[in-house]
C-alpha cells in the first residue's frame, strides 16, 4: 500500500503475557510496542467507577495542585513530593478562573491522580499485579522487578493539556537506567482526544534531562545531553480501551491536548529494577512503613 502511516510496532495481546522474540526484538527496536486487547473492556471500567469514588471523595478546596508538563509548577510542591506514597489530584492548568474557582466540576478539572494507587488501593493493586505483567517484565529481562508509580491521567474534555515530549529515565532514573512504563487505555484514544505519540528508535540516545532533589529539597531538572528529542519524528499510538502500551525510559514521547468533547483517561504504572540502585535524589521516595514492591 502506497503512502501508509506511519504506526508503531503493534501485536495482539500474548496468551499469559510472555513476549515473544518478534515482540521483544520490535521492543528493542522501537523502545515502544502496543499490545491489543491486553485487558479486558470490564476491568478497565472497574478501574474507572473505582477512580469515580476516590475524585467524590476528595475535596478539592484542600488543595489546589496543578499539574503541568511544561511549567513544572508542581515540582517543589510538598504535596506532590508525598503523593509519592500516597494519593494525590493534580488539576489542569486551564480548570481554574481568574478568581481562582474551578471552572468545570471537579471531575473534569483534574489532570491526574497519582502516584501510590498500586500499593494503596485494592482494586489498583490488582489490576496493576497481575502475572501478565510480569510475564511482560520477565520477557524484557527485569531480574528484580518493582512497581514505583501509578498514575491514573484523566486529559478531560476541551481542557486535558498537552504533555511535551520527554523522557520518563528523567524523573525515575535509576542507576543503570531500568525505568519501562506500561500505559493503558481506559478510553479510546486517538489524535482527536490527544492519544500518546512516541519517537520510534528515540530510546538508543542518551537520556537528556535529569530531574533530582537537592539537599534544601528543591526539585531541579538539569539538562545532561542538549541533542534535540526530534519531537517531529513522533508516531501517534492511538489505543483502544484495554489496549496496553509497553516503553522503554528513554523513549522520547508526547500528547497533544485534548480539545474534544470527549475524555481520554489511561491508567500508567512504571517499574524499575530492583537490582538497580534508586537514588535518594529522586523526586518519589516512600515512606518506611510503604517500601516498593514487585508483582
Ligand atoms: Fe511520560
Amino acid at each position: 500500500m502506497a503512502n501508509a502511516k506511519p504506526h508503531l510496532p503493534e501485536f495482539s495481546a500474548p496468551e499469559g503475557g510472555q513476549l515473544n522474540a518478534e515482540m521483544c526484538s520490535a521492543f528493542k527496536e522501537a523502545g515502544v510496542i502496543i499490545l491489543r486487547g491486553f485487558v479486558g473492556r470490564d476491568a478497565c471500567k472497574a478501574l474507572q467507577s473505582r477512580t469515580s469514588e476516590l475524585v467524590d471523595a476528595f475535596d478539592p478546596e484542600s488543595v489546589r495542585s496543578i499539574f503541568s508538563s511544561k511549567s513544572n509548577v508542581q515540582l517543589g510542591d510538598d504535596y506532590f513530593i508525598r503523593s509519592g506514597g500516597d494519593i494525590g489530584f493534580f488539576f489542569e492548568e486551564d480548570a481554574f478562573d481568574a478568581a481562582g474557582d474551578l471552572k468545570h466540576d471537579k471531575r473534569h478539572s483534574i489532570n491526574k491522580m497519582g502516584h501510590a494507587m498500586h500499593d494503596i488501593d485494592p482494586l489498583f493493586g490488582e489490576f496493576s499485579r497481575t502475572p501478565e505483567l510480569a510475564a511482560i517484565a520477565a520477557s524484557l529481562g527485569v531480574a528484580e522487578p518493582l512497581l514505583v508509580q501509578s498514575m491514573y491521567i484523566f486529559k478531560p474534555p476541551r481542557i486535558g493539556g498537552e504533555v511535551v515530549c520527554h523522557q520518563d529515565s528523567t524523573y525515575l532514573y535509576t542507576e543503570p537506567e531500568s525505568c519501562i512504563g506500561f500505559w493503558f487505555a481506559i478510553d479510546d484514544a486517538d489524535e482527536e482526544n490527544g492519544c500518546m505519540q512516541f519517537v520510534p528508535g528515540g530510546h538508543k540516545a542518551p537520556l537528556r534531562r535529569l530531574n533530582y532533589r537537592t539537599e534544601e529539597g528543591a526539585l531541579v531538572t538539569d539538562v545532561i545531553d542538549d541533542a534535540p528529542l526530534d519531537d517531529h519524528l513522533a508516531i501517534s499510538a492511538p489505543a483502544a480501551c484495554g489496549d496496553l502500551v509497553i516503553f522503554h525510559g528513554r523513549a522520547p514521547h508526547m500528547s497533544a491536548p485534548n480539545r474534544s468533547a470527549r475524555p481520554r483517561h489511561a491508567y500508567t504504572v512504571h517499574i524499575v529494577d530492583g537490582a538497580a540502585q534508586w537514588p535518594t535524589q529522586n523526586w518519589l521516595q516512600r515512606p518506611a512503613d510503604l517500601p516498593f514492591r514487585g508483582f
